[in-house]
Order: C-alpha cells, then sequence, then structure tokens
C-alpha cells in the first residue's frame, strides 16, 4: 500500500488530517465523533466506512474534537515511528477526557489489530479496541462503554469486505475519491505487519464496486483509486453478478474505466509478480485508464529480495519494468523502497540505487527498516544493520530520487498534458492545482476563464521543480 508518512517528494494527505462534511445537528445526531486517520490510504477510506456506520446509529460527525462524545483513531502498525505517533497523539486526548467526562477513545486499524486487549493494560485511557475487520460492531462496543465496559473486538474474517456500506465521504474535495476493492494480503513479505493486522486476502463483489463508482460519477467525482493491498490479485466469482463470469482486474478496471471517458481510473498498489500484460494492455486501451504504476521494489538485490520473500529476484522485476515501457511508454513509474533490511551489504545497497537508475522512478516512498513483531524476519533474521547506516542508505536513496524526480519532470518542459482540476492552489488563489493522467501534480493561472475543479484542461508546461509542473491553460 501507499504509505502516508513516508519520505516521499510528493505530499498527498497530511497525517492525522480529520474532516467531517457537515456540521453537527442537535435535532439529528445526539452524540457526535471525530475521527482522525494515520497510515495508508486503505485506512483513511476505512475510516469513511466507520463514519457510516456510525452515522446510522445517530452520531454526527464533527471537526472539533473538543466537542466530541467519541474520539477515534484510525492507526497504523507498518513502522515502530508511526506507532510513537499515535500512541503520542493519545496521550494529548486525555486532557480532553478531563475536560468532557464521559468522552469516549476508541482505537481502529492496525494497531488495534496488533496489540488487541494489550491496548487497554498499556493506555488506560482507552476505552473501545477494533480491528480492521469488526468495525460493524462498532454501535454495540460504544454502548458497552456508554456503560463504564472496555470493548473489544479485533476478530479478523475471511469474508468481511463492508461491500454494501456507503462509505461517508471525509476530506473530500468533490473530485477524487477513493474505493477499496478487496481487504487483506496472502503475500508473507518477511519484513511486512500487514497479514498479521489485516488477515486473508478477500476481494469485494464486483457490481458493488461499480455501483459505489458510478455513484461517484453521478455526484459529480472525477477521479477514482481502486484500492487494495494487491490490486493485481483481485478475482471475483459468483453467479448473481451482472457481469456473469469470473471478474479479473483487468476486468474490473475495464469496466469501471467505461463508466465513462471522463471518469479517470488510478489503482494502487501492485505486487510486481502480480501485475500481468492484460491489466497493462488495458490501460494502453482506455485513455482515463491513468499511466501511473505504483510497483515497489523494496530492494534491488536478488539476495535481499530472497530473505524478504518477494518471490521476484533484481532481473525479473527490471524485466516487468522493460514490459511496462514498451506497452505504456508515457506510464509514470513509482516505487517503494527499503534501505537496511537484515543483512545489507553496502553491495546490496548499490544495486538498489542501480535499480532505481534504470527504473526512473518518478517518485518513491523510502523508509529503513523497522523490525516489527511477530513477522518473519523479526523471528529468523537479526536486524543487524546499524541505525546509522540504515539512514545514511536511505540518504543516499532519497538523493538520487530528487535527481531522477527532477530529470524526469523537466522532461515534460514543453509538453501539453490533460489536467484535471483538483481544486485551487494552496500558495495562490489566482492558481488552479490538478494532476495529469501519471498523477503529476500540476499548477497553472486560471487567467480569468469559467473553469471549475472537476474541469479537465490542456495545460502546457513550462517550468518544474522535482514535484511539480507549472503551466499555463492552452
Ligand atoms: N520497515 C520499513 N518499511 C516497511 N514497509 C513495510 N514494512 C516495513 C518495515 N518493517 C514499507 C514497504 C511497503 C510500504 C507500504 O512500507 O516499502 O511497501
Ligand atoms: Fe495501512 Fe495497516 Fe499497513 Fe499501516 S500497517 S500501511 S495502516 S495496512
Amino acid at each position: 500500500m501507499l504509505d502516508l508518512v513516508a519520505n516521499k517528494v510528493h505530499n498527498e494527505k497530511r497525517q492525522g488530517e480529520s474532516y467531517a462534511p457537515f456540521v453537527v445537528d442537535p435535532n439529528v445526531y445526539t452524540r457526535n465523533f471525530y475521527i482522525e486517520s494515520y497510515g495508508c490510504q486503505m485506512n483513511f477510506s476505512d475510516s469513511e466506512v466507520v463514519a457510516s456506520i456510525l452515522n446510522k446509529e445517530g452520531f454526527g460527525a464533527t471537526r472539533n474534537i473538543e466537542e466530541a462524545d467519541l474520539i477515534f483513531i484510525n492507526t497504523c502498525s507498518i513502522r515502530e515511528k508511526a506507532e510513537q505517533t499515535v500512541r503520542k497523539r493519545l496521550t494529548e486526548f486525555k486532557k480532553l477526557k478531563t475536560n468532557k467526562p464521559g468522552t469516549l477513545v476508541g482505537v481502529l486499524g492496525c494497531m488495534a489489530e496488533r496489540l488487541k486487549s494489550k491496548f487497554l493494560e498499556e493506555e488506560k485511557l482507552v476505552d473501545i479496541v477494533v480491528g480492521p475487520d469488526a468495525y460493524r460492531s462498532l454501535p454495540q462496543l460504544v454502548s458497552e462503554a456508554t456503560e463504564g465496559h472496555k470493548s473489544v473486538n479485533v476478530l479478523l474474517s475471511r469474508e468481511e469486505t463492508y461491500a454494501d456500506i456507503a462509505p461517508i465521504r471525509l476530506n473530500t474535495n468533490g473530485v477524487t475519491a477513493f474505493v477499496s476493492i478487496m481487504r487483506g494480503c496472502n503475500n508473507m513479505c518477511s519484513f511486512c505487519v500487514v497479514p498479521f493486522t489485516r488477515g486473508r486476502e478477500r476481494s469485494r463483489d464486483a457490481d458493488s464496486i461499480l455501483n459505489e463508482c458510478r455513484d461517484l460519477f453521478e455526484n459529480g467525482y472525477r477521479e477514482v483509486t481502486l484500492l487494495g493491498q494487491n490490486v493485481d490479485s483481485y478475482y471475483y466469482n459468483a453467479e448473481s453478478n451482472s457481469m456473469d463470469h469470473a471478474v479479473t482486474f483487468a476486468k474490473l478496471l475495464e469496466k469501471v474505466a467505461q463508466i465513462s471517458p471522463l471518469l479517470r481510473v488510478r489503482f494502487s498498489t501492485s505486487h510486481p509478480k502480480d501485475i500481468k500484460k492484460d491489466v497493462l494492455h488495458t490501460m494502453a486501451a482506455y485513455e482515463n485508464i491513468c499511466k501511473c504504476i505504483h510497483l515497489p521494489v523494496q530492494s534491488g538485490s536478488t539476495r535481499i529480495l530472497q530473505l524478504m520473500n518477494r518471490t521476484y529476484t533484481r532481473e525479473w522485476y527490471l524485466k516487468k519494468v522493460d514490459e511496462i515501457r514498451t506497452i505504456l511508454p508515457d506510464c509514470s513509474i513509482t516505487a517503494d523502497i527499503i534501505t537496511g533490511f537484515c543483512t545489507e551489504t553496502e553491495e546490496d545497497h548499490r544495486e538498489t540505487i542501480s535499480v532505481m537508475d534504470h527504473s526512473q522512478y518518478d517518485l518513491s516512498y523510502m523508509f529503513f527498516y523497522s523490525e516489527r513483531p511477530g513477522t518473519l524476519a523479526q523471528r529468523r533474521y537479526e536486524d543487524d544493520v546499524p541505525l546509522d547506516v540504515k539512514k545514511r542508505r536511505l540518504q543516499e536513496v532519497i538523493e538520487k530520487q530528487n535527481q531522477l524526480s527532477l530529470t524526469n519532470y523537466k522532461k515534460d518542459i514543453g509538453k501539453t498534458c490533460k489536467v484535471l482540476i483538483d481544486g485551487e492552489s494552496k500558495r495562490s488563489a489566482e492558481d488552479w492545482v490538478g494532476r495529469n493522467s501519471q498523477n503529476k501534480v500540476v499548477i497553472f493561472p486560471k487567467n480569468y476563464r469559467n473553469n471549475q475543479k472537476g474541469d479537465y484542461v490542456d495545460v502546457l508546461i513550462k517550468d518544474c521543480t522535482q514535484a511539480t509542473l507549472f503551466g499555463e491553460i492552452v
């Protein structure tokens, strides 16, 4: 998954931001909740499911934490630092509970799943602990907690996809939305806690995905990002399905793209072993499927990849990159990279840098290895690369990425690209900000034209930094 607490060139969403689409109406809602999300896009998307479940129970969403009766924090466990951020934030909730007795604090998401009832022992102010597959039980857990009983549900499921729940869009710009298409992960990457916190992989009913995307389009949205830990292994088979046969990811992508040529489609994340030619050809066939593939490499060394249990070699990955470049010459490729995994040598590290050179990533999310309890790597290998070495290698990888981004972005100068307007630029009310098909941020003057967010415009690129293109409407 794309992780939002990364060292990154772009900054899509700020951690912990919480928005609600409406203010509390005391005539409709007797109690209200505040929700704050950390970690990957999947977590932000789950918070929208949670908002829907609570809303049905008569809880209104609020942006103002001080007036909330229920405070939820949707947590991430991917690295130790992500967990520390949540722990620190929890200490800040203490004051709120003192000021407003009766306020309940609930922990959702991956940390809830990893720590289970231990959370209640370690963090005394927590009242409710709910794992990612147990959100339907929230109303019951809240009512138990209201009666003074701390409550926990961390049961993982093999079926739950929340297919029938229409998410309430939090933090929305009204143009772009995330749509969850599957949950869980069956890949056992040795460094990763996700299979333990999100359980087995399962795909969501294809019709419910299409209906959600259609609804979004009819409500003015112009871009959907199909989300899953491993979208390329999406597979749904049901006789009652209107598509009447098995739906692969390529098929699903095509069906979503056919909703309207005005609806852009993105997806994340692909495991290099699973992205197949049928997906690449479907991308080539539809202009509205964005030409951007997030293809986490993790390491450029075959020996390290084996220890990571990634199931591909350096050469295999590079061939996959070449295949993408052949079928989709204008496709942007982005990656996740980990430095300082167990036993990583300087030579392994140089191999990672050379994979970056070959792949010409437009953007990478880069991390140093953080040992996670219970993972294969924690049980089998020694976390033996000193922290200062991990950090120095990370810095080198970041510098390499910055150079690649700048070189690649400069190549866009003089070209015209189609941009979907996301809204007003934060820097100036005179400018629009949007993204092109390759997901690059583009800023350009409004120029007294009658454009609105959600419009497509052709922009001639005139300048850039390593993270932004600047241009003018043509
Ligand atoms: N340490 C550092 N980075 C990690 N990631 C996953 N687990 C760890 C870990 N233990 C990174 C991977 C993954 C991204 C979401 O987070 O690069 O693709
Ligand atoms: Fe997302 Fe959970 Fe993984 Fe964090 S640990 S990136 S929240 S799936």
